[in-house]
């Protein structure tokens, strides 16, 4: 079991790794990143989506990034070194050092590549033990227009910031509410809720990521026949929602079993969630490669 670090194509130790003070990532946030896991030691799930999203990232920040090729191979070379049972593997992509340091991202000499890899310990199988609490956070979500969420930017400060409000209102985790008082996302995950039998979560117009876990589920709630919508939800209507639920790729999906002090359903995993997870579980295996 091990952390390892690829910079460029070298792997190195964890202690060994560093990054120059110079390297705009540092300096303004100016990266991209992704965040995908291996169910055994080297099955990665939904990769090629992962990195479909990578490109429309580096895409809208104008980060012209190497080939698919070039990028699988450092990540598996990695997972390969590390040696894990699962992998949590973190690829960031910085536009590199710059000549000057100013905004001009013609000061940049050249992307850098980064990939961590750790031992990753999954949620519990059962359901029932993943259950967590939750805050709305008073920080609100980026504007679209400003920093759009749908970008997986490595400037997440927007996201710590209302990781601090939610710790400090006694919430373990933080809802985010777009600027027009909608419910937005996570820090690092999709949100869900079921009302009357009825699966819902924000629409893309929300102002969020596009969450691939979030995506996976969509897809299996239609090939299954499931009943769900996405839609803009207001935290008053999420509160007395009777189930809640989050997903991400570390997450799967994870109950919630309470908002601001207020007890979402009985207090407990769901039915639905339960219900949904299973069908997940089950088809984790079409998304491996
Ligand atoms: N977070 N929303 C945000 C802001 C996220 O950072 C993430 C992912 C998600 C869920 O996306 P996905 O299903 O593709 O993991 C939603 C990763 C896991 C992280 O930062 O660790």
């Amino acid at each position: 079991m091990s952390t390892v670090v690829n910079i460029n194509g070298r792997i190195f130790h964890k202690n060994n790794a560093f990054v120059s003070v110079f390297d705009r990532g540092f300096l303004f946030g100016d990266s991209v990143f992704e965040v995908v896991r291996t169910y055994g030691k080297d099955k990665i799930f939904a990769f090629d989506m992962h990195l479909e999203r990578l490109y429309k990232s580096a895409a809208f920040i104008s980060l012209k990034l190497a080939g698919r090729k070039y990028i699988e191979k450092l990540i598996r070379d990695t997972i390969r070194k590390g040696n894990n049972r699962e992998s949590y593997v973190r690829l960031v992509i910085t536009r590199g050092i710059g000549r000057e340091i100013g905004m001009n991202p013609d000061y940049a000499i050249k992307p850098n590549y980064f990939v961590i890899v750790k031992n990753f310990d999954p949620p519990p199988a059962d359901i029932n033990k993943r259950c967590i609490k939750a805050a709305i956070a008073s920080v609100r979500r980026n504007f679209k227009d400003s920093l759009n969420p749908l970008i997986k930017s490595g400037n997440y400060l927007n996201n710590v910031l209302a990781h601090i409000d939610a710790m400090k209102k006694g919430g373990v985790e933080a809802v985010m509410i777009n600027p027009q008082g909608y419910v937005a996302e996570g820090t690092t995950f999709n949100v869900f809720m079921v009302k009357k039998g009825v699966y819902y979560t924000p629409p893309l117009e929300a102002g969020i990521l596009d969450g691939i876990t979030r995506k996976v589920i969509l897809k299996l709630m239609k090939e299954n026949g499931i009943r769900y919508a996405e839609k803009s939800i207001k935290p008053a209507e999420l509160m007395s929602a009777d189930e809640v639920f989050f997903t991400s790729t570390l997450r799967e999906i994870q109950p919630v079993v309470s908002i601001n002090n207020r007890k979402i359903g009985n207090g407990k995993a769901g039915l639905f969630t339960a219900r949904l997870y299973e069908i997940f579980a089950r088809n984790i295996s079409r998304f491996l490669s």
